[in-house]
């Protein structure tokens, strides 16, 4: 049985990456929906049906041990949805507005939150900022743009950093101690948003968390990773369904190692 990483493109790869470090022996299958990536820009009942679709697809062939919905925008979308749905463990992304917010506890500095616009605007992330507290203290930012470069294999150059500067113009960043990436494409763009904003601005993803709690859902042990990288226990699907995506899965994967 495996354990089954989703997202709606290669974003998903970083958390499965951080997963695969700390839970080395598992077996994966990672499955990416880029015949409808971008998920942002479409409406929650769209994004829950592509995800629906794309579950039911795997089950066909697989078995499922948990499931991991390595992609905010779904999460946001679908997660209580699908797991209504499914008999085994979904576990979602949760934005780091938690950790960020204590990061800048004692400075009085503000988070800025970067996601998807559908992220932003769903109902899970205002009840988020809701049960923290955290009105006033927390700025949210669009950036669906890297959600396109990262699907398009281009991870820093001057385009990216053109739209980075344009998008972060409207901020002081003297005011902010943290960014969160609350959208799992964000997380290949780590060394470029942190070239841009001044050093004591800390860049906060939610993989670590996810991860944790799959650990935690499935009583799992942490194990040293003698894997050098390779990637032959995961399993790279999508639903276009091609080996041109399968190997673009695979190789976006090994960037990461
Ligand atoms: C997207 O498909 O628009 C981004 C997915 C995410 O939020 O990780």
């Amino acid at each position: 049985m495996k354990i089954v990483f989703f997202d709606s493109g290669v974003g998903g790869l970083t958390v499965l990456h951080e997963a695969r470090r700390k839970l080395p022996a598992e077996s994966y299958l990672y499955y990416a929906d880029t015949k409808n990536v971008p998920y942002g820009i479409h409406t929650k009942e769209e994004v829950f049906g592509f995800v629906r679709a794309c579950i039911d697809d795997i089950l066909r062939t697989d078995d499922v041990r948990a499931i991991v919905i390595a992609c905010n925008t779904a999460t946001s979308a679908a997660v209580d949805d699908l797991r209504k749905r499914y008999a085994f463990p979904v576990i979602g992304m949760e934005p780091a507005v938690k950790p960020g917010l204590q990061l800048v506890r004692d400075s009085g500095a503000k988070v800025l939150v970067t996601a998807t616009p559908l992220t932003l605007k769903e109902d899970k992330f205002q009840k988020l900022l809701g049960t923290l507290e955290a009105q006033g203290r927390v700025d949210p930012l669009g950036l669906p743009g890297l959600v396109q470069f990262a699907e398009d294999g281009v991870f820093d150059g001057p385009e990216v950093r053109r739209y980075l500067q344009q998008q972060l113009s409207g901020f002081d960043m003297e005011q902010y101690g943290a960014i969160v990436l609350g959208c799992t494409h964000f997380v290949f763009f780590r060394q470029a948003i942190e070239a841009l904003v001044p050093s004591h601005v800390t860049l906060m993803d939610g993989n670590a968390g996810t991860v944790n709690q799959l650990i935690r859902v499935l009583g799992l042990d942490v194990l040293p990773d003698r894997t050098n990288g390779e990637s032959q226990d995961i399993v790279f699907l999508s639903s276009k369904g091609t080996e041109e995506e399968r190997n673009r899965l695979e190789r976006c994967f090994r960037r990461l190692t």
